[in-house]
């Protein structure tokens, strides 16, 4: 392979080559205690830590499974932790550290006859940042001979006020330097393979495109052997010259030489033969190819597609680089991924939005015949801003020049849902605005043309309440489907929501803090803009951790949201699309039957990987109706009236005396609906791959099932 990686300068630090015999370990940090160290103060507690410690984000970088970790009790506790004496015989000191940013207060010192001679600190010195400890080394040679200590200063209570320590050595051998490195380009191909180490320390990577734009991101670069490949797109740049340019890398690292353009992730990067079938991929929800996908953003149908945009990390396997990533579909379950379009820029990362269609060309971006597609984002710099982008094609985007639209009005502003309200002929914006003292509070603007926003009212937490948080949607929905019957719902991103009126300028709230979804990991979700039939469609983000795939996190199953009367009001129902009927393969009826204790298992002849359950029951004397399907159990407690999936309870109260169940399983979650969509308990899970094995028991009595279908689904990626 051509390596044209050339170091641009050589920089700082670095260390830790592995411990060889004529090296003198000073410290590994594996112990129970610190041994002949000495502890004062509490951040540093009695014994080195093991990694990460409670509430902290995760510490890697670190050698062995201990280290000095002073985030004991958190940020705030302080102290110091020193050698005993030593004598320094080898020409280099080498260690690893991360932590705070302060020479002075969260670092390491050498101290010689009293004095400090050398120090070093960690990396950050502000919100965000990175719990990796990088290689360090001092240049010891003026002290050889010399007695000195080694000593670990915590003296810092606010953020970043720990310090992470571990293999303190001495050694003869100049360590790794760290150095900026390059490497150039001339783009032939759609992607830039990038290898990528889960853990490893976040390199600054610069894409510098000959007098085109430039992306910055902070990538887990593998120096050796790779966790997983990621793509960087650079499509657009074909034909031009594209220089990667990294803040700092060990002078032997093979990252960038690594790097070979492809055209295709299958055939074209190692792992990407898979694409689609990895063992933790679902088969039924969209997840994006590689890398970490976060809230659905944009959600929107244009020109005869729904087009679902996604809060994206195309480089890293947990959250960061926020771009927005971009899939396509003519039905809601087969999804084609596009590529990102929205990349972070000097005004920060691209943080969640919606999209409108614009068709009376309000907004001028398009014309009458063909509408522009406008997506409205947060970017989150400093200051944090909404923004504008659009396209005439749904394919390729453009940022508005005049960017910003809405300036900041806290830092904690975000996430703005647009749509177009047709009584008062204008264009609403809804904008979740965290105040002082993190009061969660929605902002209400309004736009003639999606450039000038006027802002009209706030929601001061509803009602005395102070819940709904990030992630606004607002739109209005038909009780029991009846048009004369029209309520607006106000959400936050767990789905808790408020039902009111809207006049065009303010929210009034009947009713609120009412929870939405009962299950776990769902989050984000945003409903759909524009849908032809007046549908109001949804679909969340669902936290499904995937271990060892080159992508993490999908989304739920397409949603359609409705208004149910109930005694107590109106409240928010949630059932599957009607579009993932076109999943149904093979399917099995089972038709009624009495379900007795001890007595045979209907579904015992049925086996599916990809399964939709469909149940109505009449419980009679049964105290419990218990599905398990590939190992998850789903249970109804007929006194609790709860659905128990997996032993997480929600109410799932009877109606007419039956209980209609739904059940979804894919191979990293289950989808439970249940009470007419009242209960939708979305719960990740990843059953045994062996494991196709139904049944359905009745414990306590004896239950009558009416109707029990299931249907064998097929890979929405066929
Ligand atoms: C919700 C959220 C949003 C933000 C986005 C950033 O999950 O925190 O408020 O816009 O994620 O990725």
């Amino acid at each position: 392979m051509p390596i044209a990686a050339i170091v641009i300068a050589a920089a700082l630090v670095a260390a830790p080559v592995a411990f060889s015999a004529d090296d003198i370990l000073i410290a590994d940090f594996e112990g129970d205690t610190y041994g002949a160290w000495t502890a004062t103060g509490s951040a540093f507690g009695s014994g080195p830590a093991r990694g990460t410690l409670p509430s902290q984000n995760p510490v890697s970088g670190f050698a062995g499974k201990g280290l000095v970790n002073s985030y004991l009790g958190g940020d705030g506790p302080t102290g110091t932790l020193a050698s005993p004496e030593i004598t320094i015989e080898r020409p280099y000191i080498s260690f690893l550290i991360g932590g705070g940013r302060d020479l002075e207060r969260t670092a390491v010192q050498l101290v010689v006859d009293g004095a400090v001679v050398r120090r070093a600190t960690g990396p950050n010195d502000r919100p965000g940042g990175t719990e990796a400890l990088e290689p360090h080394h001092w240049d010891v040679k003026e002290f050889m001979g010399r007695k000195a200590v080694i000593r670990i200063i915590d003296a810092a209570s606010g953020g970043w006020g720990h310090v992470n320590v571990d293999e303190i050595v001495q050694t003869d051998r100049r360590p790794a330097m760290l150095v900026a490195a390059a490497r150039d380009f001339d783009v032939t191909k759609r992607f830039l393979a990038v290898p990528i180490k889960n853990g490893a320390p976040k390199r600054n990577v610069t894409t510098v495109v000959a007098g085109g734009p430039a992306v910055r991101n902070q990538i887990e670069l593998a120096d050796a052997e790779p966790d997983w490949w990621a793509v960087m797109d650079v499509g657009a740049w074909k034909g031009k010259k594209v220089t990667l340019q990294v803040d700092k890398l060990p002078d032997d690292s093979r990252a960038l030489a690594a790097i070979e353009q492809t055209d295709s992730i299958k055939g074209g990067i190692p792992g990407g033969d898979d694409l689609y079938h990895e063992p933790l991929r679902g088969q039924f929800h969209f997840s994006p190819r590689r890398g970490w996908n976060n809230d659905p953003n944009g959600c929107v149908y244009y020109k005869g597609e729904y087009h679902l945009f996604f809060q994206h990390n195309p480089y890293g396997w947990a959250w960061g680089n926020m771009h927005w990533g971009h899939a396509v579909s003519r039905d809601l379950v087969h999804w084609e991924e596009l590529g990102d379009v929205l990349f972070p820029d000097d005004m920060g990362a691209m943080f969640s939005g919606s999209a409108v269609v614009d068709t009376a060309n309000t907004s001028g971006l398009g014309t009458a015949g063909s509408p522009a597609l406008v997506l409205f984002y947060t970017a989150a710099g400093n200051p944090t801003v909404q923004c504008m982008a659009w396209s005439t094609d749904g394919r390729t985007f453009t940022k508005y020049a005049a960017n910003p639209v809405v300036a900041e009005i806290t830092h904690g502003n975000r996430d703005p849902k647009v749509f177009w309200h047709e009584p008062t002929k204008r264009w609403v914006m809804v904008l979740y605005v965290e105040r002082a003292e993190k009061k969660r509070t929605m902002q209400f603007f309004t736009s003639p043309n999606l450039r000038d926003w006027t802002p009209t009212s706030t929601t001061e937490g509803i009602a005395g309440t102070n819940y709904l948080y990030e992630c606004p949607d607002f739109f209005e929905l038909a009780v029991d489907g009846d048009p004369a019957r029209k309520k607006w719902v106000l959400l936050g991103a767990s789905t808790e929501y408020a039902i009111g009126t809207f006049d065009g300028v303010s929210f009034t709230p009947e009713a609120s803090r009412l929870p939405g979804q009962r299950g776990k990991g769902f989050y984000a979700a945003q409903s759909f803009n524009d849908v032809p039939d007046g549908r109001r469609l949804f679909i969340g983000w669902w936290q499904t951790p995937t271990e060892g795939m080159p992508f993490n996190q999908s989304m739920s199953l397409p949603l359609e949201l409705g208004l149910k009367s109930t005694a107590a009001g109106p409240r928010l129902t949630f059932a599957p699309a009607r579009e993932v009927e076109g999943l149904r393969g093979k399917s099995h009826s089972l038709g009624g039957s009495s379900l007795a204790p001890g007595g045979p298992n209907p579904l015992a002849g049925v086996s599916a990987e990809l399964v939709e359950l469909r149940a109505a029951i009449e419980p009679g004397t049964a105290a419990e109706v218990v599905f398990t399907i590939r190992g998850a159990t789903v249970a109804y407690d007929v006194k609790q009236q709860e659905l128990v999936v997996n032993g997480h309870r929600a109410a799932a109260p009877l109606i007419d005396g039956r209980l209609r169940l739904v059940v979804f399983c894919d191979r990293t979650g289950l989808e439970a609906f249940a009470s007419d969509g009242l209960c939708y308990v979305p719960l990740p899970f990843q059953p045994r791959p062996d494991d196709r094995s139904l049944a359905v028991v009745a414990r306590g009595g004896t239950a009558t099932i009416d109707t029990l279908d299931i249907h064998e689904l097929k890979s929405i990626w066929e």
